[in-house]
């Protein structure tokens, strides 16, 4: 799984390095691209391009023609990132092991830097070099995610839940917002760059739940018991902020036992696809457990 991880991670640190290409010195725009190449750049597991590419290959589909859609959700979920850390929101000063993007460029250049990103990102899927319908249709399935029937919407249940006493079904369908739904748009998206029928979107979809679930709950495991050296990222934050999760409502034990049973249900749907599915089973297999 190693080597194909990093096979997938060489290309897409490329592309992304070619998708938002570093400004001229003179130009007066420049700020705006180098705080969105600050945030793009300097890291980041990169777990959500790496799965695009791989769904395009197990469709039979080519991992370098997948690279624009690949780039594009990554794009999205930095841009998301960004905004996510913003002081009107969790109000962190740590991401992928650097000051957050408003430290350093400060909030009104961090806002625009997630705009630009935000819109970039569906220039570029709109360049995929496939049929121009299959273009439409992965731009389509990220607008969606991504919106406020996806992530943004997760976002603002996150926001209104925070400090108030919450269920599980809250819990489930803010985490299907805020994290499921990008890790959705970047499995099927890989389907799309590959033509793939519906059937094989739908199977995508449901390994992305299980995954996008697991890893989101693993995310509140890792806040109160991370490293933040290792993380990238500040720990303790979502109880500092009476942020609720599965955590603060399940305990640890119980929490990372949803996580394993997300994780055997991820790999389960990978049984509708007839290509070799170990990669994205290992890939499932190690998320379950990751400590970054
Ligand atoms: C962090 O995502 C936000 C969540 C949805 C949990 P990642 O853990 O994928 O962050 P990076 O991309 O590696 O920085
Ligand atoms: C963030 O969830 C999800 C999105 C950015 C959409 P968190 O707020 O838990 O992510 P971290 O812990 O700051 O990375
Ligand atoms: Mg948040
Ligand atoms: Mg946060
Ligand atoms: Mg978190």
């Amino acid at each position: 799984m190693k080597q194909t991880f990093e096979r997938y991670l060489t290309m897409v640190e490329q592309a992304l390095e070619e998708a938002v290409p570093a400004p001229k010195e003179e130009s007066l725009d420049r700020t705006v691209w180098e705080a969105m190449r600050y945030s793009l750049l300097v890291g980041g597991k990169r777990i959500r391009p790496v799965l695009t590419l791989a769904f395009a290959e197990l469709c039979g589909g080519s991992a370098q023609q997948a690279l624009p859609f690949a780039c594009a959700v990554e794009m999205v979920h930095t841009y998301s990132l960004i905004h996510d850390d913003l002081p009107c929101m969790d109000d962190d000063d740590l991401r992928r092991g650097k000051p957050t993007n408003h430290k350093v460029f400060g909030e009104a250049m961090a806002l625009l830097a997630g705009d630009g990103l935000l819109t970039r990102a569906f220039e570029q899927a709109l360049a995929f070099s496939g049929p121009s319908s299959d273009a439409v249709r992965g731009a389509s399935v990220l607008a969606r995610c991504a919106g406020a029937s996806g992530m943004v919407g997760g976002q603002c249940v996150d926001l209104s839940a925070q400090g108030k006493e919450v269920d599980l079904s809250l819990l489930q369908q803010m985490d299907q917002g805020k994290t499921v739904a990008l890790i959705s748009a970047a499995c099927q998206m890989g389907c799309i760059a590959a033509g793939a029928g519906d059937g094989q979107l739908e199977a995508a979809r449901h390994y992305a739940e299980g995954l996008g679930m697991a890893f989101q709950i693993r995310d509140d495991i890792l806040d109160v018991e991370g490293d933040a050296k290792t993380l990238g990222k500040n720990v303790g934050m979502d109880s500092a902020r009476d942020k609720r999760n599965y955590v603060s409502l399940l305990g640890v034990e119980e929490a990372q036992r949803l996580v394993e049973s997300y994780t055997d249900q991820a790999i389960s749907a990978l049984e509708a696809f007839a290509g070799d599915t170990a990669f994205l089973r290992e890939l499932a297999v190690s998320l379950a457990t990751r400590e970054k």
